[in-house]
């Protein structure tokens, strides 16, 4: 096993630090050893072990080599993937699924990719880890690192990240510091925290966490039968899942365990949007932006994994598109009425297929796969804000606000009826 730079194309033999020389990010290079469905079709069986988790359930795809007893799994994966009528009508696709990445342990897709950090962390030795996030990250970073014993630090973007999060990463056990600047500045801290103090970097920079990200799109293939659908949306921050979707295509490809692989559009939020500028503007480097949108987990300006999520839109013929704040917030409205609730960030998937399909880009009939990243209570005052009409400003379709009325039956009767 070996890394290689997605910048220069070197190949480094043993993770010292978590870019090349070249200021590049590293990806893992395998050597596959058999892999067959049927293997993984055996382990959905499985009612205790590793093999039941969603991500280890394919680890000759993930982490071949590792040994079974590193392994620190909650478990996680095997998320649901739903059809709601409610959510077709609104996108204007007949065929949409929502794999809900909120159902994971700590209530996003991140603990797919800590899995297999954090255990990659033990098995390397790290005592102390680290990482820099908009809260997901370092809610799950917390929960594994207390399972598997190791020292935390977050740096979260002061006063800028939601409460369910914040939550999470207190009651966790991790340090917590609050950084006076926002997700980037926080990021950096961190790179330089790397190097100067010896942190093992437990965000999408780290190549662990995004091979554990790889088995959203296994795990939602699989669920299908193999088949895969003609899309797959998802919304785009860091660029980690995007990164992650199209290194799982291409290693599916090749090795002919999938003939046709779906196209990927990444949606990212208007306000935070740089790796829509470069794709767009067919630019050559990523120019980093003041990032600013509701969506406070995507409220990212420089993305670390642009040049990975890059090649994944080139290979798989994907898109890159935009959503409004307020797109954003009508398509979570419209994903809560459904019954199956998201946070505000995971819901641009759903703002974006309805974009796409408008703009003529998704046709009607064709199959798509909306991811939705997070739980609908990581952030329960965007949602309240929302329906009580605090945010004015985005002229809310689908509020639903709560009235007050007298503790009185008849009244209670004429306010229902
Ligand atoms: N959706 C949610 C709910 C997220 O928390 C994030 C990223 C994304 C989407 C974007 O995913 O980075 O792979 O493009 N949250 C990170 C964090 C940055 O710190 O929790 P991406």
């Amino acid at each position: 096993m070996k890394y290689r730079c997605v910048r220069c194309g070197r190949s480094i033999d043993a993770l010292n630090g978590f870019t090349c020389g070249c200021g590049g990010t590293l990806e893992v290079v395998h050597e596959f050893p058999e892999a067959s469905l049927e293997v993984f079709e055996s382990r959905l069986s499985h009612r205790d072990g590793p093999f039941r988790s969603g991500v280890w359930r394919y680890k000759e795809l993930i982490h071949p080599r590792i040994g079974v007893d590193s392994i620190v799994t909650r478990p996680e994966g095997n998320t649901n993937l739903y059809r709601r009528a409610g959510v077709s009508r609104y996108t204007g696709v007949e065929c949409v699924q929502l794999k809900h990445e909120g159902e994971n342990p700590t209530g996003s897709f991140k603990d797919r990719g800590m899995t297999v950090a954090v255990s990659e962390a033990v098995r390397s030795g790290a005592r102390v880890v680290a990482c820099a996030s908009t809260g997901n990250t370092s809610a799950s970073m917390a929960a594994y690192a207390a399972q598997a014993c190791l020292k935390a630090v977050v740096f979260i973007p002061e006063g800028e990240i939601s409460y369910g999060k914040l939550a999470q990463a207190l009651a966790y056990g991790a340090n917590v510091i609050q950084v006076k600047g926002n997700f980037d500045d926080a990021m950096r801290i961190v790179k330089e925290g790397s190097s100067e103090l010896g942190f093992y970097v437990l965000n999408s920079l780290n190549p662990w966490r995004v091979e554990g990200q790889k088995s959203i799109v296994f795990e939602l293939l699989q669920q299908r039968d193999w088949e895969p659908p003609d899309w797959i949306v998802v919304p785009a921050g860091n660029l980690g899942n995007t990164a992650a979707f199209g290194k799982a295509l291409r290693e599916l490809k090749q090795l002919g365990l999938v003939e046709n692989a779906p196209r990927i559009a990444s949606i990212q939020a208007e306000g935070a949007s740089p790796f829509y500028r470069l794709w767009r503007g067919k630019l050559n480097h990523l120019e980093a932006v003041k990032p600013e949108t509701v969506a406070t987990a995507i409220k990212i300006g420089n993305p670390v994994s642009w040049m990975k999520a890059l090649n994944t839109i080139r290979e798989t013929d994907g898109v890159v598109e935009i959503v409004s704040d307020s797109e954003i917030m009508d398509a979570k409205a419209v994903v809560d009425a459904s019954g199956v609730g998201c946070e505000p960030a995971s819901a641009a998937s759903v703002a974006g297929a309805k974009k796409l399909h408008e703009a003529g880009v998704i046709d009607r009939d064709e199959e798509v796969v909306c991811v939705l990243t997070g739980h609908l209570l990581k952030d329960p005052e965007a949602t309240v804000s929302y329906h009580t009409g605090a945010m004015e400003a985005l002229r809310p379709s689908f509020a639903n606000p709560p009235r007050v009325v007298a503790a009185d039956l008849r009244r209670i009767e004429e306010a229902l009826s």
